[in-house]
């Protein structure tokens, strides 16, 4: 683990991993922590979503297309930006490459802390159907919040709105209607951990769509992590970028992702796009 392969001329490279788009909210917080390595974005359109996948098909597919795409890119970082991925693959992952790997798991830890401070006993899981389900989230309840209760909901559909409101759509009138009924279930539900990197694409909408909640998410610190993991592994200093911050994007299906150029070119960043032609 840790080799730096990189040319010394290049600036190194993180290669960060989803089924779609939610990966690009750790890249937003990567971005804030470390300006001058260069980022490849690789989405597995092709088995998007992943939530709804059986999970021996799935770990399969995340294994082999990292195994290639690392191969291929030759990144110094892997970040599997998707916890459905993570919850169920993190440990073949780490056994089959050897650069380091980091992944994002729901932020049980941080919610029930935040329960903690402010007398709260209960808070609510909000994630794919696959990960609410899986025994590392039910490990992850067992080790940090045993102590208050956490109501879990599997969305089926959360994920597909986040696409669809990075490409512009206005998906507030199904965003509504879709949480609501959990949320009026569970009137002292006031936490919310968002535990898909899809959701705080979604933050604004939550936000001014239920002010009273506090809404929780992964990014902030995975990209811590994955900043001390990386700086573990990269003593010597970073080459700046010429001409500022490159994300390359590729993706696995036929075409283009609708939304994602428009998204990254928000936050000022340079972007090259590429589909990924597995072999
Ligand atoms: N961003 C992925 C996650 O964090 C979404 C999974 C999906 O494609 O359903 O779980």
């Amino acid at each position: 683990m840790g080799s730096t392969t990189h040319d010394a001329h290049q600036p190194p490279s993180i290669l960060i991993f989803d089924s779609g788009a939610g990966g690009l909210s750790i890249l937003q917080e990567m971005r804030r922590k470390l300006t001058g390595e260069h980022f490849d974005y690789l989405m597995d359109t092709a088995f998007f979503p992943y939530g709804n996948q059986r999970d021996s098909v799935l770990e399969k597919r995340i294994v082999e297309l990292c195994v290639t795409a690392v191969a291929k890119l030759k990144p110094d970082m892997l970040i599997l930006a998707c916890n459905t991925a993570s919850t169920l693959a993190l440990p073949h992952l780490r056994a089959a490459l050897e650069i380091p790997v980091v992944g994002v798991v729901p932020a049980i830890r941080v919610a029930a802390g935040y329960c903690d401070l402010n007398g709260l006993s209960e808070f609510g899981l909000l994630a794919t159907p696959a990960t609410v389900q899986r025994s590392y989230t039910d490990q992850l309840i067992e080790d940090f919040a045993s102590h208050v209760t956490v109501h879990r909901f599997g969305s089926p559909i959360l994920v597909s709105l986040a696409e669809r409101h990075i490409a512009g759509e206005n998906v507030v009138p199904m965003l509504s209607e879709h949480l609501q009924p959990w949320l009026d279930q569970h009137p002292d539900m006031k936490t919310i951990v968002l535990g898909c990197t899809h959701y705080p694409l979604l933050r604004e909408l939550f936000e001014s769509l239920w002010p009273q909640h506090t809404w929780i998410d992964s990014g902030e610190a995975v990209a811590r992590q994955a900043q001390k993991v990386w700086r573990q592994a990269h003593t010597e200093p970073t080459p700046s970028a010429v001409g500022g911050p490159t994300t390359h994007l590729h993706w696995t299906g036929l075409d283009e992702p609708s939304g994602i150029r428009a998204y990254l070119s928000e936050f000022g960043e340079q972007t090259q796009i590429a589909s990924f032609s597995e072999p």
